[in-house]
């Protein structure tokens, strides 16, 4: 007899570099089943080639795809691009994980509100592509990782989970790599419990306000 159980949300996950966000996703997701999880990696894509992240992918035989601002004459055709190929997987929700890009007005009209991002900072402080070492230079006490839906900005869309991480003194000593390690155990926990709870639960957004039931 089928099972009357919702089909398990398929999630498109963007990466541009180490992806160890992504590994989490996909040992998350493997630990569990994706019946239980309530999602399943359908593909992988990055905006350059070649990278640890894409390989994780691969390993575990997940699709993957490249889609390169350069190999495009405009942003706005990239932006495209991405979007089409993205479309292809006929994904639930996107999960930039790390993507160092910022998606354009195609992508959002085609998959805004329902495209979360994991930053290395606690928006709305320290926003764009330096997260960690910007908290670390205005000499914040305490910094962490937040999880949120992407919208038109820099990491300004509504806010779906936080955690805090307490800044050290030593942490000056070597531009952030240490704080942007321990950042990340939390982050990747966070990033696979939220998709999780989003996939399994469903969610509203009503104006900044992210509730999930
Ligand atoms: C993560 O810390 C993520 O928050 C950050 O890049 C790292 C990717 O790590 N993203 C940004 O800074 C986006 N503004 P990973 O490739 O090992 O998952």
């Amino acid at each position: 007899m089928a099972s009357s159980a919702a089909a398990p949300k398929r999630l498109v996950v963007l990466v541009s570099g180490s992806g160890t966000n992504l590994q989490a996703l996909i040992d998350g997701i493997d630990a569990v089943g994706s019946d239980a999880y309530g999602a399943e990696i359908v593909a992988v894509g990055a905006d350059r080639s070649g990278t640890a992240g894409l390989e994780r992918a691969e390993r575990v035989g997940l699709r993957t795809f490249v889609c390169r601002v350069q190999d495009h004459p405009t942003r706005a055709e990239w932006d495209r691009a991405l979007a089409e190929a993205v479309a292809a997987y006929e994904p639930d929700l996107v999960i930039s994980a790390g993507f160092m890009k910022i998606v354009g007005k195609e992508f959002l009209a085609r998959f805004g509100g329902r495209t979360v991002n994991t930053h290395p900072a606690l928006l709305p402080s320290f926003p764009g592509a330096y997260g960690v070492r910007d908290a670390l230079a205005y000499g914040a006490k305490v910094t962490g990782c937040t999880v949120h839906f992407v919208d038109d900005g820099v990491d300004t869309g509504p806010i779906i989970a936080q955690r805090a991480i307490e800044i050290r003194d030593e942490d000056h000593e070597d531009g952030g790599d240490a704080l942007h390690e321990r950042i990340k155990e939390v982050e990747r926990k966070l990033l696979v419990e939220v998709v999780g709870r989003l996939a399994r639960h469903g969610y509203r957004i009503e104006g900044r306000k992210v509730s999930i039931p």
